[in-house]
């Protein structure tokens, strides 16, 4: 969470700044600021609120060296005073992580008082400060500072009387850095920086970086120079505006059909799954007794569509974890487990852990990312890469059909190399799988029809969302779009459960979403379709068009796929009709209250 940004060059600083904090606004919207240098001293300006507001006030500052920082609040409340760049002393800074021992280390320099604001970050600067005054270098002071810092954390630090650098340093947190003739680049995601330079790089953790106009070194701890990999940026960074939708979220939900297809199409060699160009060794699936999923949130909900298909179909018990909950469950793991991570960003620090202590216990591991080179692709054994490119919506949506997308072509691997499928098998399966781009165009051509469903949720309250077998695990990532862009609460249960207390709840005019698409499961779905129209709930029924009947009035009829693939059909209805209720209600659909589209703090 907080989006970090700093330049260096040629062109006046600031409109790098503010330009890069816009795309990294993502990361969080509490507050922003940027701080330049200007006659060899730093100039500070911040605000609370979003980044059009601290533009109106940076119009007249000019710069060639700065740096910006958009925040999501951890350590204090959303204030202009907790708002970042930090400065103590000579040491100016923006931070992005959590540091856990700020406390003690703040008592250890004897500050308190001085302290303007109440973060982690602005302790940071200070003990920095301290370091300087000591070793009077710059490099030496942040390598010593950083030693001490327990926590994660990416630095951009600037220093009063040195105009010619920036530094640059961090732990867990991201950092991508870039250069071109008008100067170099760093932010927390390549988006910011990407439209300077298609190469770059990931900053090394515990190394620090000296950024000048034409030059950036990277030294360890022990000031030994350090060669990064390059990487290349191999999507258009156009893709990463808005394309004349009026949010992102619409944008990303209408290019599923395009990134579905790009994320099959290239895993499908006559007509058979193949992760040849992943370089995925097949032993990972041939030896593995058992299979534990960890994400978090949309992801994870990846995950649990990714168990009912590998279980149904492969027969290997297969858990799904709550990252954040896993290191503390006591998770039975050991060298025979493949871990799956799944995560769109790469970066969910609750998934990065419990895939390192996973590793701890002997597990082989599978990351699904799309976000290429973060922490997670990095640290997993082997990795597969969606292909949804640059998701900026807060709301996840083709991040998460192309999760499920990996999901059908691991299912149909492990089933082929283990024999649960034979060659007939897997290539029906698969012809299946690719009929979902189709049907994702399908859903998005009668887009119209839902947005007038969505018009019955608009002023509700409460809803209920109920289905069987595969709709369960759909049902609750489309109750998690709801909530989280619309602000109506929302429940998801396993259709057969809501007898057992939840139908309390339901009455005269309660809505109740209900998904219809498993033919072994539609006569008890009608039923309890039927339990809460008895209860007068005001039902909005989404039903494979194959099952539609006369007994159940059908609102939305969903495209005919063996059960199995509806996963994918369903949810972008239901992300469709969350989108049109958040949108109808006039909210800021691409950025919810609260959230953030990165979560680096556990
Ligand atoms: O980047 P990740 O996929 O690891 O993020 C995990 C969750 O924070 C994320 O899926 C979140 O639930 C979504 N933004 C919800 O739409």
């Amino acid at each position: 969470m907080c989006g970090i940004i700093g330049y260096i060059g040629y062109d006046n600083a600031k409109n790098v700044l503010i330009k890069g904090l816009k795309s990294l606004e993502y990361r969080g919207y509490d507050s922003a600021g940027i701080a330049v240098i200007k006659n060899n001293k730093c100039e500070i300006t911040k605000c609370r609120g979003r980044v059009s507001a601290l533009e109106e006030k940076v119009k007249n500052i000019e710069a060639t060296a700065g740096v910006g920082h958009t925040r999501w609040a951890t350590h204090g409340k959303v204030s202009d005073e907790n708002s970042h760049p930090h400065k103590f002393g000579r040491v100016t800074l923006v931070h992005n992580g959590i540091i856990e021992n700020y406390e003690a280390l703040r008592d250890s320099l004897g500050i308190e008082k001085e302290l303007k604001s109440e973060t982690d970050s602005e302790v940071i600067a200070a003990l920095i400060d301290r370091q300087y005054e000591k070793y009077q270098d710059c490099e030496k002071a942040i390598i010593e500072s950083v030693k001490m810092l327990q926590g994660t954390f990416a630095l951009a630090i600037i220093f009063d009387g040195e105009s010619e650098n920036i530094y640059a340093t961090r732990n867990v947190s991201p950092i991508v850095c870039n250069q071109n003739e008008k100067g170099a680049y760093i932010a927390s995601d390549i988006i910011a920086i990407g439209q300077y330079s298609r190469d770059y790089f990931v900053l090394p953790e515990m190394t620090v970086a000296k950024i000048s106009k034409d030059k950036i070194e990277i030294k360890d701890f022990l000031g030994n120079e350090i060669k990064p990999k390059m990487l290349k940026l191999d999507w258009d960074i156009n893709e990463s505006t808005k394309g004349g939708y009026p949010f992102y979220m619409e944008k990303e939900i209408c290019e599923q059909p395009k990134v579905l297809k790009k994320t099959i199409e290239k895993r499908v060699i006559n007509s058979l799954p193949d992760f040849s160009e992943d370089n995925i060794d097949d032993g990972i699936f041939k030896n593995c007794r058992d299979i534990s999923i960890i994400a978090c949130g949309t992801a994870m909900h990846a995950g649990l569509i990714g168990k009912y298909l590998i279980e149904n179909t492969c027969e290997i018990p297969v858990n799904v974890y709550m990252a954040s909950e896993f290191i503390y469950s006591n998770p039975i793991i050991n060298k025979d487990t493949l871990v799956i991570c799944v995560s769109q960003s790469g970066e969910t620090i609750d998934t990065l852990e419990a895939l390192k202590y996973a590793q701890k216990k002997g597990a082989k591991s599978l990351a699904i990312v799309n976000v290429k080179g973060s922490s997670i692709a990095r640290q997993s054994d082997f990795v597969i890469y969606t292909e949804a490119g640059p998701e900026i919506a807060v709301a996840s949506t083709k991040a998460y059909t192309t999760q499920v997308a990996i999901f059908y072509l691991i299912t149909a691997r492990l089933a082929y190399i283990r024999g649960n499928l034979n060659y007939e098998g897997v290539t029906k399966f698969i012809d299946e799988l690719e009929k979902l781009p189709n049907a994702a165009e399908d859903i998005l051509n009668r887009k119209s029809e839902i947005h007038l469903l969505a018009k019955k949720l608009i002023s509700s309250e409460h809803t209920f969302m109920i289905g069987r077998g595969l709709d369960y695990p759909s049902l609750l990532e489309a109750s998690l779009k709801l909530k989280e862009i619309s602000y109506i609460h929302s429940e998801a249960f396993a259709s057969g459960e809501l007898k057992h207390g939840t139908i309390a709840l339901i009455s005269k005019g309660t809505p109740v979403i209900a998904l219809m698409t498993q033919r072994y499961l539609a006569t008890k779905q009608m039923s309890n379709i039927k339990e809460v129209l008895s209860r007068k709930a005001e039902v909005i029924t989404f039903i494979k068009k194959s099952l539609v009947s006369k007994d159940i009035k059908c609102d939305f009829a969903l495209p005919d796929l063996d059960d199995d693939f509806m996963a994918v059909p369903s949810v972008i209805a239901l992300q469709l009709l969350a989108y049109y209720v958040s949108s109808d209600k006039g909210l800021d659909v691409d950025k919810p209250r609260n959230l953030a589209k990165v979560v680096t703090v556990e």
